[in-house]
């Protein structure tokens, strides 16, 4: 991708990335604008290659999706008294960062508490100063991490990033880079990435280094794969929170209602996970069916908020996990099918979490 990216159309895959980052924030912003009572002192949201609002025909760009989304649920009851939201725009070419103020401007105007910071910076010295800034209140955070390339979360920064409280991101990669210079020492330096197999699953392989990274089953890192000709792309999100990963996979799923995962056929050589023989090609979904099946049967999952939190980490959304779970109930594996959405497992009252085997 070039530097002049914004001068021309962007492309169907970049229109993809954006349609997922819209869905995502649209999930997002209303969790945390809802909070203003409950101590929460404000949002923080950084958008750290931001460019200037809109491509060469006027379609519009991250920070003009955020706003747009923002006022949207600044006219809602629930969502309208939102503490404070504080929203940084950086991008390294002053044009860009010109033309994204007078778009705000005519666009949104002023916009009831909300504060835009706009700064021209080297993201080397932007992701420090939002790294400061997100760990001093008691916020929310989110960050946007839209590089060309694949420097911008190295493993340090992942870390520093990480270890922040109620902060989610998505980050944007070129993980065809890893598949091509795998055992390059300046590759190799950021982010290790072991290539597992075929370059078409690359983008998962980048997925796997940063979940290794961090070693912890109380940490959601999700991975959409979105080819353009022979080069593999892609977004990771990442959260410490079950409802952030089910917020992403809702719309992951929504754009690829087969593997929730990738603009191309990404499972097309699937392999059943015990080896069975069918004449079926395994799916996602049927390997998942496989996989649950066999945490039940091994007792490793009892409830349903077990069946829950295995699902997202597998990329499952709670309403492909209720389908698997009637099936399973048909053949005789659980003997009920309690609720498996976020707030009935984790919403306010009792008995919320239930086995899904009552002898
Ligand atoms: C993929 S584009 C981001 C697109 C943006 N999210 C949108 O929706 O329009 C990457 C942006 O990063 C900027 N950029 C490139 N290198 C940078 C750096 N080292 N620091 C900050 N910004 C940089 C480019 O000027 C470009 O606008």
């Amino acid at each position: 991708m070039s530097s002049d990216f914004h001068k021309e159309a962007f492309d169907e895959q970049t229109k993809l990335k954006l349609q997922l980052y819209r869905l995502y924030i649209r999930e997002w912003l209303p969790v945390f604008m809802a909070q203003a009572e409950q101590g929460l002192d404000r949002i923080n949201i950084f958008d750290l290659f931001c460019g200037p609002g809109s491509d060469g025909d006027g379609t519009w760009g991250s920070p003009l999706i955020l706003l747009e989304a923002i006022s949207i649920y600044l006219r809602k009851r629930q969502t309208a008294h939102t503490a404070p939201i504080y929203i940084y725009f950086n991008d390294s070419k002053k044009w860009k960062i010109d033309a994204l103020k007078e778009s705000v401007a005519t666009t949104f105007g002023e916009l009831p508490r909300i504060s835009i910071s706009y700064s021209c910076s080297e993201y080397d010295d932007a992701f420090p100063k939002a790294m400061t800034i997100a760990e001093q209140n008691n916020s929310a955070n989110f960050l946007f991490v839209d590089q060309f390339g694949i420097s911008a979360l190295d493993e340090m920064r992942f870390k520093e990033l990480t270890s922040l409280k109620r902060t989610d991101w998505l980050c944007f990669i070129s993980s065809s880079t890893f598949s091509r210079f795998n055992n390059h020492p300046s590759i190799a330096c950021k982010l290790a990435v072991e290539k597992t197999g075929k370059w078409s699953n690359i983008h998962r392989d980048v997925a796997c280094r940063y979940r290794e990274l961090l070693n912890s089953s109380d940490y959601y890192i999700v991975p959409f794969s979105i080819k353009k000709g022979s080069n593999v792309y892609g977004l990771i999100f990442g959260s410490g929170h079950p409802l952030g990963a089910d917020k992403f996979l809702r719309g992951c799923w929504k754009v690829d209602p087969i593997t929730g995962e990738a603009n191309y056929n990404i499972d097309g050589d699937l392999k059943s996970p015990h080896g069975h023989l069918s004449f079926f090609k395994p799916t996602k979904l049927t390997v998942f069916k496989e996989k649950l099946c066999k945490k039940i049967t091994e007792k490793e999952v009892v409830t349903n908020k077990d069946a829950y939190l295995f699902a997202l980490h597998q990329g499952i959304p709670s309403a492909e996990l209720k389908k698997i779970l009637y099936e399973l109930k048909k053949e005789k594996v659980v003997t009920q099918v309690p609720g498996v959405s976020y707030s009935t497992i984790f919403g306010k009252g009792k008995n919320k979490i239930v086995p899904l085997l009552v002898v």
